[in-house]
């Protein structure tokens, strides 16, 4: 028997990397893991999704806490109190403290949209569109103390022809985002699965 891994997508914006995870559950192509909880530091798009889903949510506004700290420390409680396996970041756009990494060693899991270790941090897209590069791509990479940076697990390469709009690049790096991260989640969930079989 597999047991289920339990997961918590943290969120900032629109949520469709977010969606596309809860889509791929629906459909069975998760594997064993199941999406139980969405969060957010934001009242965002993506928690309104989540309401109209009815799928459990939480938002946490760090301007109601004293410090980063205390707001990752109620963070930490939801995640424990739902008994949370894996994470994956979506979008969320606060970085994570050495000792929140610590809490879930191995099993946090980023999106981003640009084959790192090209083009960190925000405006991945448009910068690389700017710079008129000859591809540009999506990676899935394990999180780690740094920006954007902790093992990759997956890249993609999406081409960017001269005749291309930004609008075009952008939509054709979320298309593969929504493929790839329901992939890369199920082979990773494998992974460790096949290093410890109860999968916590
Ligand atoms: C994605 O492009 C992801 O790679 C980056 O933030 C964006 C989130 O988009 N980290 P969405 O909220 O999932 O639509």
């Amino acid at each position: 028997m597999t047991e289920t891994l339990r997961l918590a997508i943290l969120a900032s914006g629109r949520g469709s990397n977010a969606q596309a995870i809860v889509k791929a559950y629906e459909e069975g192509r998760l594997g064993n893991i199941e999406p139980v909880f969405i969060f957010s530091d934001k009242n965002a798009p993506v928690i309104a999704w989540a309401r109209e889903q009815r799928l459990d949510h939480g938002v946490l506004l760090a301007k109601d806490f004293q410090n980063r700290l205390a707001h990752e420390e109620a963070l930490i409680a939801e995640l424990q109190k739902r008994k949370i396996d894996l994470i994956v970041l979506a979008g969320y756009m606060r970085i994570l403290s050495p000792d929140f990494v610590k809490q879930f060693p191995k099993r946090i899991l980023n999106i981003h949209p640009s084959i790192l270790p090209a083009y960190p941090g925000i405006h991945s897209i448009e910068r690389a569109y700017r710079d008129k590069v000859s591809y540009s791509g999506v990676t899935v990479h394990l999180v780690d103390d740094g920006v954007d940076s902790g093992p990759i697990l997956a890249q993609v390469r999406v081409a960017l022809t001269p005749e291309m709009s930004l609008d075009a690049f952008e939509a054709a790096i979320h298309a593969v985002e929504h493929r790839l991260y329901p992939e890369t989640l199920v082979a990773y969930a494998n992974e460790l699965m096949a290093r410890d079989p109860s999968g916590h």
